[in-house]
């Protein structure tokens, strides 16, 4: 498994900036799978023995994030918060315009690989629900012509 020259700088630094090994297992899985695109096994076993930790240990980390996937999914993965506070505040609607406009469902992806989708647990956002996640950016106090432009614009860049 060969990562890029910036994922290996980021990662010696980071495991001395923490009291053990294992607790760098989160950040450096963010780091592995915005580079990979996805933690495949070859990822998982890398990282685990890098780390002096389990595949499972790995794995058991990974299903508790929804932000972390085992699977490929698009550039940019829709990640609708449909938790209370934002159920309060119409998300089962949100969710399902999203799903429209976008022609799938939850953990589908689009032909074009470009966009896929989640509905998910809280996102932190309660104060501004109801809220989704694109990737890193956070999007709130959505409205259908709110999710339309967001849409337009992750469609648009190269
Ligand atoms: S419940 Fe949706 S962001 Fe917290």
């Amino acid at each position: 498994m060969k990562f890029s020259d910036e994922f290996e700088t980021r990662f010696s630094q980071m495991v001395t900036h923490y009291p053990t090994k294992r607790s760098a297992l989160v950040p450096t899985l963010l780091y592995a799978q915005d580079e990979a695109g996805f933690l495949s096994d070859e990822v998982i076993a890398e990282i685990a023995g890098r780390l002096e930790l389990t595949e499972l240990d790995v794995r058991n980390v990974i299903s508790y994030y929804s932000m972390l996937t085992t699977k490929p999914r698009g550039k940019y993965n829709v990640q609708v918060c449909t938790n209370i506070c934002c159920m309060l505040r119409g998300s089962d609607a949100i969710y399902g315009y999203v799903s429209k406009q976008l022609g799938i469902g939850h953990k589908g992806t689009t032909a074009d690989g470009k966009f896929s989708l989640e509905s998910v647990e809280c996102i932190g956002a309660c104060s501004w629900a109801p809220a989704m996640q694109v990737n890193y950016d956070f999007h709130e106090n959505l409205t259908n012509e709110k999710i339309d432009r967001i849409l337009e614009e992750y469609a648009a860049k190269k």
